[in-house]
């Protein structure tokens, strides 16, 4: 892929593991572990071309309205590939986030996710950022709490130490750029590309701040059958994109 440039932050919707499964005769959960399968796949790719963050959504904030058993198989198949992969992700130079909600999570699998993530946390080729108990109105309204707070906490600060505590609106306001760093992942930059698989165009709360001016590119293939052709392709479409920014054709 000569003069191509290759998109820093990749982000993936995985979408289509359960169509996958069903047109093979399969349960959802082989749909799951095949779709566990092309991420290995992507992941490695993605560090050998120089992509220096992949986001990839694993369980979104709603997915636990889905029956039990699939909750908990999708629960067991990260836990086991933590346990399974850190080694090889150690060698490939990946570095593990896992960026979500912890409520409703074990706290066993928490404890994995922490160590794991320790253990990788100085490798240096690509940043793998899990989306998992993801939501991104969950994100924006978590970072609006946690500036909430500060405030607060400053307030009262001023306060016990006899100052006047000043209550005009005009102190609680907040620029685009302080609050980014309010986020989940400030130090990761937002995607310039955003993929879904299995031809659903929609957006099912992935990094709703974050994409604001990302590209996107839908294909119809399901997860599972993602491959490194496939990611060429999404990554040649994105190299026609004319990115504006809302001014005027670069080009
Ligand atoms: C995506 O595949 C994986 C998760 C949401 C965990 P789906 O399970 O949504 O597959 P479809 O959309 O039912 O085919
Ligand atoms: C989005 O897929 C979430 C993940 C890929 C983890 P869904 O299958 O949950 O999204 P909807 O329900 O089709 O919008
Ligand atoms: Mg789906």
């Amino acid at each position: 892929m000569e003069n191509i440039v290759i998109p820093k932050h990749i982000a993936i919707i995985m979408d289509g593991n359960g169509r996958w499964a069903k047109e093979k005769g399969k349960i959802r959960l082989e749909g799951h572990r095949a779709g566990a399968n092309a991420l290995e796949n992507i992941l490695e790719c993605c560090g050998k071309i120089g992509v220096k963050y992949l986001t990839v959504y694993a369980f979104s904030t709603e997915n636990w309205k889905r029956p039990k058993m699939e909750v908990e198989g999708l629960m067991n198949l990260f836990s086991r590939y933590l346990d399974n992969k850190k080694k090889e992700l150690k060698k490939q130079g990946v570095k593990l986030l896992v960026t979500g909600a912890k409520e409703n999570i074990s706290e066993k699998l928490l404890k994995k996710i922490e160590e794991t993530e320790n253990y990788l946390s100085d490798c240096e080729n690509i940043v793998f950022n899990i989306a998992f108990n993801y939501g991104g109105r969950r994100e924006i309204v978590d970072a609006v709490n946690k500036v909430l707070e500060k405030k607060f906490l400053e307030q009262n600060q001023v306060a016990e130490n006899g100052g006047f505590v000043e209550e005009k609106a005009e102190n609680f306001k907040i620029t685009e750029e302080e609050f980014s760093k309010y986020m989940y992942r400030p130090e990761i930059p937002d995607p310039e590309l955003v993929i879904r698989t299995s031809g659903e165009f929609r957006i099912s709360n992935f990094l709703l701040w974050e994409i604001a001016y990302s590209e996107f590119y839908i294909t119809d293939t399901y997860w599972p059958d993602f491959d490194e052709k496939e990611l060429e392709k999404a990554i040649l479409s994105f190299n026609k994109r004319d990115r504006r920014y809302g001014g005027l054709n670069a080009k």
